[in-house]
């Protein structure tokens, strides 16, 4: 099928009442999460989601440099969003831009929301999140991947910072757009939450939908989260199960 055509006369449910991935309207991609693949970072994450694939890594809390960027009541949390030159079809210029240093700094107010920075005064934790491939979503996948690696690093969290997209397309609300949902569809909305309190963490949205629609998208969200909140927890159990079976070796 092309793709070729404005954004309201594209076709992106089949005849079937099926996405152009073969997906239902409240069908999530594939998500594999692994943690602890860096030797080198205090803890890490890999996550495949869809056509995603994102490394993290996180150092800290370490003390603040500059010295004038320490704050004495907590940690500042700096992540910082990279996509790789190979990522996407077009290839991306190297080094930061106006869209990876927004999304640097929504995903570092997400994960400070679920740290305990109060215990770590004049100090720093970095997350570094790099974007290997790029299929749509690449915010709430580093993230979602950001949260497992700050807490496989052994940092105090209130809760993991659980995330997923909503949108519309083609008219029809969906869950968790695909690139051409999100490049030709009506909007998108990117949305984290504190599962434990469901806090909402990060929100944001392109385009328009109406309150109905709107309300929709959030009970998709709800259950989906619930989903990868599991996927999350069991990733983090495993390392610590590897772990342990290599002490008994
Ligand atoms: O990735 P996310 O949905 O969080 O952010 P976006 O700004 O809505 O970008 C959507 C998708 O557009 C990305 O996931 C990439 O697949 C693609 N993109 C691209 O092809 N080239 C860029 N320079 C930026 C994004």
């Amino acid at each position: 099928m092309t793709l070729l055509g404005t954004a309201s006369d594209i076709k992106l449910i089949n005849d079937d009442g099926l996405r152009l991935d073969g997906r239902g309207f409240d069908e999530l991609r594939p998500i594999k999460i692994e943690v602890n693949v860096l030797n080198r970072a205090d803890g890490s994450a890999y996550i495949e989601w869809g056509g995603n694939k994102i490394l993290v890594g996180v150092y800290g809390p370490r003390e603040a440099y500059p010295k004038h960027s320490q704050n004495i009541n907590k940690a500042f949390v700096r992540a910082r969003y990279s996509m790789a030159a190979f990522s996407v079809d077009e290839r991306k210029r190297p080094g930061p831009d106006r869209r990876s240093i927004e999304i640097s700094k929504v995903v570092s107010e997400a994960l400070e929301s679920a740290i305990i920075v109060e215990q770590f005064p004049r100090a720093e934790i970095d997350v570094f999140i790099e974007v290997l491939q790029a299929d749509a979503g690449t915010r709430i996948a580093g993230l979602t991947a950001s949260s497992v690696a700050v807490a496989a690093a052994g940092i105090p969290m209130r809760d993991l910072v659980v995330g997923c997209t909503a949108g519309k397309a083609d008219g029809q609300v969906l869950l968790d757009l695909s690139k051409e949902e999100d490049n030709f569809g009506q909007a998108d909305i990117p949305f984290a939450i504190l599962p434990k309190t469901g806090e909402v963490v990060l929100m944001q949205m392109d385009g328009d939908l109406t309150v109905e629609e709107m309300s929709k998208a959030h009970s998709m969200l709800d259950k989906a989260l619930k989903h990868i909140y599991n996927l999350q927890r069991e990733a983090l159990s495993k390392s610590f199960t590897d772990v342990v079976a290599q002490w008994g070796e």
